[in-house]
């Protein structure tokens, strides 16, 4: 039995309903257990948790071109597990909400690939191809990136979006997570 993480930060609740889609498709994988850790409010039981995982999914709002502050915060605390290495080999993935179609948001997926290499973390892909290559299902990575799940929050409120598709593709992103940290880690 293999545990998925996904390590948050969310100021407005956009993210989190990324975070609820991706604990979904992962918590859907037999033999698999999925959980969430806020990073803004982390305590010794939550770097537990995730040190124990098989995966780990990062996700921030991207807030003025990059991750946010909090998510900042945690990301400077894991130099704690770095010196150890404690993560090599977990699996990693990234996600991310902006307000503007690009807002930026490949630095902020860059910079999460940067820190679970940091971490010798094995990063997943998003494993699917860009909506407008899907007949069936356009609204799937409607955004079309590679690296991770992307969300654009469309000015909206949290109760509005991410759209359905977003949170549809960060649930098929938790699914992938689970199966390659099952692989990885039995
Ligand atoms: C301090 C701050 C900075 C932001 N910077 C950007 C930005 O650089 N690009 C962008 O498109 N949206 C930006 N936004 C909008 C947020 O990315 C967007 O509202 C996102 O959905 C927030 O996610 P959350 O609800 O999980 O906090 C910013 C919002 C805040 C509060």
């Amino acid at each position: 039995m293999t545990s998925v993480v996904v390590a948050y930060h969310s100021g407005y609740g956009h993210t989190k309903r990324l975070v609820d889609g991706a604990v979904a498709g992962a918590s859907s994988v037999a033999g698999v257990t999925a959980r969430t850790v806020d990073v803004s409010t982390i305590d010794d039981a939550g770097w537990e948790t995730l040190n124990q995982a098989g995966g780990i999914i990062f996700a921030t709002p991207t807030y003025m071109g990059g991750i946010s502050a909090p998510f900042k915060a945690f990301a400077d605390a894991s130099a704690k597990v770095w010196i150890t290495q404690g993560w090599k080999d977990k699996v990693a993935g990234g996600m991310t909400v902006s307000n503007s179609p690009s807002g930026e948001k490949q630095v902020t997926l860059q910079y999460l690939a940067t820190l679970a290499s940091q971490h010798s973390m094995v990063w997943a892909s998003i494993g699917m191809m860009p909506g407008k290559y899907n007949e069936a299902h356009p609204e799937l990575n409607r955004l079309g990136s590679a690296m991770g799940v992307m969300s654009e929050a469309e000015n909206a409120p949290p109760e509005e979006t991410p759209p359905a598709g977003d949170i549809e593709t960060a649930r098929l992103y938790g699914v992938r997570v689970a199966e390659l940290a099952k692989k990885i880690h039995g």
